[in-house]
C-alpha cells in the first residue's frame, strides 16, 4: 500500500476519462458515418492502469444523458480494453441530429471512473432526400472557361421568431466563402476542399445560430476558381473538373416555438461580380477595392442592379460530409528584414519559407495598385529568384479604394515563399506593412523532438514546416511551382514521419477515399490524387508511388489503430497489388519499363558519385513484394485468413524470385547501390544468412563515399533504419549529422528553413539546381524524421498491438549527443522519452499512457546497474518484467512515469 502511494502522481483524479472524440474529431458537427466510432483517453493517478471494461451511453439531450435515463443506446458494461475507435451499435441514426454521449471505465485496479463530461456529435445530411437546394450560379457566358471576376451571390430572407438553432450546409463547384448578415461564416479556408470532385464533393456544416436574428437577414457567398476550374497541373490546363462555378446551400432554422424553416439556394438569389478581379491557385489574385460592394451580404443592401442567378443541373458526383480538419490560418510571421531592391520594390524577408500569403496594411490614394511578388529564395545578387516557380505567377495585386487604412488578404490563392517584393507602395514601409499568414490543414501537433544538437533541431523544424506547408487539404509535393499536387510517392514515403509530427488520421482518411475513388478498374493508382490526368494508364501505376494505396492505410492502422480505415481501403490495397502481379512476369519479376525509380537519387552521370542508379526492375519488384506482404498482414488483421495465407505465400515466392534475380550469395544486391541494399533489407527480402553481409556492403558504400548518401525518394526513408538495423549505428549517426553535400544537414548550412526537393537545390558553389525542378519546400527527404523519433528519441510502436497500445522505448546515443527528448500524443495519451548523459550516468525518463504498456530497452548495461526512481530495478509498482538480454536490459512497464538511470557506456 505504501509503495502504491509512492507511485501516485499528484494532483489527478484517481481515474478519469477525457479527450472524447467521434471518428477523427472532438464534437464534430455534420458527419455522415452511419456507425461512428468513439475514442477516449483515461487519466489515472497510479501506474500500471489498464481499462478492463467500459460503458458508453448515447442520448438525444445533455440532460437525459446526465440522468442516464431516456437513452438512445447504452452499451452496458462491456468487458474490453478497447478505448480507441469503439463502434456505435445503437439504433440507426437520424439525419441532421445532435447526439450526446459519455463514457466511463473500470480499471485493472478494480476502480470505476466517474462518467466523462458529456460530448456530442451531429449528423449531416445523411438521407438522399435531405438536399433540396438547387445548384445556382451566374448565367453561363461564352467566357465561362476563362479567368473572370469572382461572383458574389446573395439573397435576403425573414427570420420569423427567435431562433433555437440553425445550421448552414454548403458546397460549391469552385471555392466558396460564406457570409451571413455581413459576417464571414467560420474560419475555414479553401472550402469545400479538394477531392476527386467528379466522384466525391464535400459539403461543410456550420452552426449559424448566433448569426441569425428575427427580422430581415441576408446570406451571401463569393466563389473562386480554385482547383475546380482554375489552372492546374504542369500542362497549363484549366477547367479540369468543369467550366461553371456554382453554389448549393441550405440553412435549416429551428425556432424556439418548435417550428422550423429552410432557406435554400434557389431562383430568388442574385449575383454580381465582386472585387476579386481574377484569382488562381498558381497565379495569385487581383483585387480592386474600389469594386467592393459594401454591405453586400447584409440585409438592406440595394441589389436592384444585380442579375438573377441561373440554375444548374446537379453535377454528377456524390456529396459527402467533410470530416478531416479544415484548412485555416495557422501562424503569423513578421518580417525580419525590410529593404529596397534595385528594381525599386521593397523586399520583405519573413525569415521562414512557408505556405500562405502576405497580409498588406496600407494607406494611399484610390486607384493605386500594389503588386506583391512571392519567392522562396534570393539569387546571388540578393534579388527575388522566381525561375523555379515555372509557370506559377505567385503575384497578388491590390488596388486601393483610398479610404484610410486598408487591409488586404487574398481569398482563393496561396503561395510558397519566404520573401515578398512589393511594388507601388504609396508611402514608406516597415515591418508592419506586411505580415506573413501561414495556412495549412489545421492538424494538431502531436510530436515533439529535440536534441542537444542545434542543427538536428533545425532539421526537425524544417521537416515540420515542410509538413505544415504541404498538408493543405491534400498532401502536396510542393506549394510554389505550377504543381502543388497530391503526388502519391511523396505522401507514401513521408506518411510515417507525418504521423509523428501531427495528427494526420482524418487528413489521410479523406485523401485515401479519393485515392480509392480515382483508382481505375484494373487497379492502377494515378500518379497524383486527386487525379487530374485523364489517361490514367499513362499517368499512374508506378512503383513506390502507387504503393501509397497500400502503405498509407497500413501506416494509419499501425499508428492510430484505425482498423475501420484498413477495412475500407482493403479492396483498393488489394486491387493495386493484384495489378502489379498481373504485370509481373511468370518469374515474378516486375519489369515495368520507364518509372520514376529512386527519384532524384545521385545519378551515375555525376562523376563524383558513380553507380548510384538503382534499376527500376529491382525497385518495382521490391515494392511488389513489400505491398504484397502488407496486404497479407492487413488481411490477417481483418480476419481474412485465406487471403492472408494466399498473399503471404505470394510474398514468399516474390522474395525468392527477387533473391534469384538480384542477390548474390555473398550479399551483393543489384547494382550495389545504397538504395538497392536499403530496400532489400528494409522490406525483409533477403535470406537471414546474408542480411549482415548486405548491411556491411551498404555500410561499405557509405564509407567509400566519405560518409555520404546517394539515395533518392525511395531509398532515403529506409537508409538509416537499415544501417542501424544491421549493426552500423555509429555510421547512421555520422550520416545523419554529415554537413557536407549530399546530406540532410547540408541545406541547413545554406540557410534552409524547409526541406529541399533536391540534395543540391543550392550547390556548394552557390549556383542553383535546374530551375525546371528545384523546389525549396518538398517534404520527401524529411522522411528521415521517422528515424530520428524512433532511434534517437527511441519511441516506436509494436505492430502486434496497433495504435501504440503496446510501445517500445529504446533510445540510442550517438554522434556526441548528450540528450534528446521525444514525445507523441498517441490515441491513448502522451508517450514520451527523455534521456541525457551527464556525470557518467545515462538517465531515461519515460511516460507511458494509461491503458498501454511499453518495452523499455537500456542498451549496453546490466540489470544490477540499473535503477528506477532511485531503487534497483525489479518487478513491481508498474514494472512488469525485467530481463537481461545479452548486453542490454529490457524492462516491461505499464502506464505511468518511470525514471531509469544506469552508468553510461563509454
Ligand atoms: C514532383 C515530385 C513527384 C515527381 C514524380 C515531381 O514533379 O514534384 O515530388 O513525386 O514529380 O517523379
Amino acid at each position: 500500500m505504501i509503495a502504491l502511494t509512492a507511485a501516485r502522481l499528484s494532483g489527478q483524479a484517481p481515474l478519469g476519462v477525457n479527450g472524447l472524440r467521434v471518428e477523427y474529431l472532438s464534437n464534430p458537427v455534420g458527419i455522415d458515418v452511419s456507425r461512428p466510432r468513439f475514442s477516449w483517453r483515461i487519466a489515472s493517478d497510479t501506474r500500471n492502469t489498464e481499462q478492463i471494461a467500459y460503458q458508453v451511453q448515447v442520448g438525444l439531450s445533455p440532460s437525459t444523458i446526465g440522468r442516464g435515463s431516456g437513452l438512445l443506446w447504452d452499451s452496458g458494461r462491456i468487458a474490453s480494453d478497447a478505448s480507441v475507435f469503439v463502434e456505435y451499435a445503437g439504433p440507426a441514426l437520424a439525419s441532421r441530429t445532435q447526439y450526446y454521449w459519455r463514457v466511463r471505465v473500470w480499471d485493472s485496479n478494480t476502480r470505476a471512473s466517474s462518467w466523462s463530461p458529456v460530448a456530442y456529435w451531429e449528423t449531416g445530411l445523411t438521407q438522399p432526400g435531405d438536399w433540396t437546394a438547387h445548384w445556382i450560379g451566374p448565367a453561363s457566358t461564352p467566357a465561362d472557361s476563362l479567368p473572370a471576376p469572382s461572383p458574389l451571390l446573395r439573397r435576403t430572407f425573414q427570420v420569423k421568431s427567435p431562433v433555437a438553432s440553425a445550421r448552414a450546409y454548403v458546397t460549391s463547384l469552385g471555392l466558396y466563402e460564406l457570409h451571413l448578415n455581413g459576417a464571414r461564416v467560420g474560419d475555414q479556408l479553401f472550402t469545400p476542399g479538394w477531392t476527386s470532385y467528379n466522384r466525391r464533393l464535400q459539403y461543410q456544416t456550420y452552426d449559424v445560430t448566433a448569426l441569425l436574428h428575427p427580422g430581415a437577414n441576408a446570406v451571401g457567398a463569393m466563389l473562386g476558381d480554385g482547383w475546380y476550374r482554375g489552372y492546374l497541373g504542369f500542362f497549363g490546363q484549366r477547367n479540369i473538373y468543369g467550366r461553371r462555378l456554382a453554389l448549393r446551400l441550405q440553412i435549416d432554422i429551428h425556432y424556439q416555438n418548435g417550428t422550423s424553416e429552410r432557406i435554400t439556394t434557389d431562383s430568388a438569389w442574385k449575383t454580381a461580380p465582386g472585387p476579386v478581379l481574377a484569382s488562381d491557385i498558381y497565379g495569385g489574385e487581383s483585387y480592386d477595392a474600389r469594386k467592393e460592394r459594401a454591405g453586400w451580404a447584409a440585409p438592406g443592401f440595394d441589389d436592384h442592379d444585380w442579375s438573377l442567378v441561373s440554375m444548374l443541373g446537379p453535377p454528377a458526383t456524390t456529396l459527402v460530409a467533410s470530416t478531416s480538419p479544415p484548412v485555416r490560418r495557422v501562424r503569423t510571421l513578421h518580417p525580419i528584414e525590410v529593404r529596397r531592391l534595385s528594381s525599386g520594390e521593397t523586399l520583405f524577408d519573413l525569415g521562414q519559407n512557408f505556405t500562405g500569403w502576405a497580409r498588406l496594411v496600407v494607406q494611399g490614394p484610390a486607384g493605386t495598385t500594389i503588386t506583391l511578388r512571392y519567392a522562396e529564395v534570393l539569387d546571388r545578387t540578393g534579388d527575388l529568384y522566381t525561375a523555379n516557380l515555372r509557370r506559377a505567377g505567385q503575384t497578388d495585386r491590390y488596388t486601393l479604394k483610398g479610404e484610410g487604412e486598408e487591409r488586404y488578404e487574398p481569398h482563393f490563392t496561396f503561395h510558397g515563399f519566404r520573401y515578398v517584393a512589393v511594388a507601388g507602395l504609396p508611402g514608406p514601409a516597415d515591418t508592419t506593412t506586411i505580415t506573413g499568414i501561414a495556412v495549412s490543414s489545421d492538424l494538431a501537433q502531436t510530436g515533439t523532438f529535440e536534441t542537444s544538437d542545434s542543427l538536428l533541431n533545425q532539421l526537425q523544424r524544417n521537416i515540420i514546416w515542410g509538413e505544415r506547408s504541404n498538408f493543405l487539404d491534400v498532401p502536396t509535393d510542393c506549394p510554389q511551382r505550377d504543381e502543388r499536387l497530391g503526388w502519391t510517392g511523396d505522401a507514401q514515403v513521408f506518411s510515417r514521419t507525418a504521423a509523428f509530427n501531427m495528427d494526420v488520421a482524418g487528413f489521410f482518411a479523406k485523401w485515401l477515399a479519393d485515392l480509392a475513388a480515382d483508382q481505375d478498374s484494373s487497379g492502377i493508382v494515378p500518379w497524383v490524387i486527386p487525379n487530374l490526368f485523364s489517361d490514367s494508364v499513362h499517368f499512374g501505376g508506378t512503383a513506390g508511388w502507387s504503393d501509397a494505396a497500400v502503405i498509407i492505410p497500413w501506416t494509419m492502422y499501425l499508428v492510430y489503430g484505425d482498423r475501420g480505415l484498413l477495412e475500407r481501403q482493403y479492396p483498393s490495397m488489394r486491387a493495386w497489388v493484384d495489378y502489379m502481379h498481373r504485370r509481373a512476369g511468370t518469374d515474378l519479376i516486375w519489369r515495368p519499363g520507364w518509372q520514376f525509380g529512386d527519384w532524384l537519387a545521385l545519378h551515375s552521370d555525376d562523376p563524383s558519385y558513380p553507380g548510384a542508379t538503382t534499376s527500376t526492375d529491382l525497385i518495382a519488384t521490391a515494392y511488389l513484394a513489400h505491398s504484397t506482404d502488407l496486404v497479407a498482414r492487413a488481411a490477417a488483421v481483418l480476419g481474412k485468413v485465406d487471403e492472408a495465407g494466399r498473399y503471404r505465400s505470394r510474398f514468399r515466392a516474390i522474395r525468392a524470385a527477387f533473391d534469384r534475380e538480384f542477390v548474390s550469395g555473398a550479399g551483393r544486391v543489384g547494382e550495389n547501390t545504397q538504395t538497392a541494399y536499403a530496400l532489400a533489407i528494409a522490406f525483409g527480402l533477403l535470406p537471414d544468412s546474408i542480411v549482415s553481409a548486405a548491411g556491411n556492403r551498404l555500410a561499405g558504400d557509405v564509407q567509400a563515399r566519405d560518409v555520404h548518401l546517394t539515395t533518392g525518394f525511395l531509398g532515403t526513408p529506409v537508409l538509416l533504419h537499415t544501417l542501424s538495423g544491421t549493426n552500423h549505428l555509429p555510421l547512421a549517426f555520422a550520416l545523419l549529422t554529415q554537413r557536407s553535400y549530399p546530406s540532410w544537414l547540408y541545406p541547413i548550412t545554406r540557410g534552409a528553413t524547409t526541406m529541399w526537393e533536391r540534395w543540391d537545390g543550392i550547390r556548394p558553389d552557390g549556383s542553383f539546381e535546374d530551375a525546371g525542378m528545384n523546389s525549396f519546400n518538398h517534404y520527401a527527404f524529411g522522411a528521415v524524421g521517422d528515424w530520428m523519433y524512433r532511434t534517437i528519441g527511441g519511441i516506436d510502436l509494436d505492430s502486434t498491438a496497433a495504435g501504440y497500445q503496446r510501445s517500445r522505448i529504446a533510445p540510442r546515443v550517438g554522434a556526441g549527443l548528450t540528450g534528446a527528448r521525444a514525445s507523441l500524443e498517441t490515441s491513448y495519451g502522451t508517450l514520451a522519452s527523455v534521456w541525457s548523459v551527464a556525470g557518467g550516468q545515462f538517465i531515461l525518463d519515460v511516460t507511458i499512457p494509461v491503458n498501454t504498456s511499453s518495452t523499455v530497452t537500456l542498451w549496453g548495461t546490466r540489470v544490477d546497474r540499473v535503477q528506477e526512481s532511485g531503487r534497483p530495478v525489479r518487478a513491481g509498482i508498474g514494472i512488469r518484467d525485467v530481463q537481461q538480454r545479452g548486453n542490454d536490459v529490457v524492462v516491461v512497464v505499464g502506464s505511468g512515469q518511470y525514471h531509469f538511470s544506469s552508468p553510461a557506456t563509454p
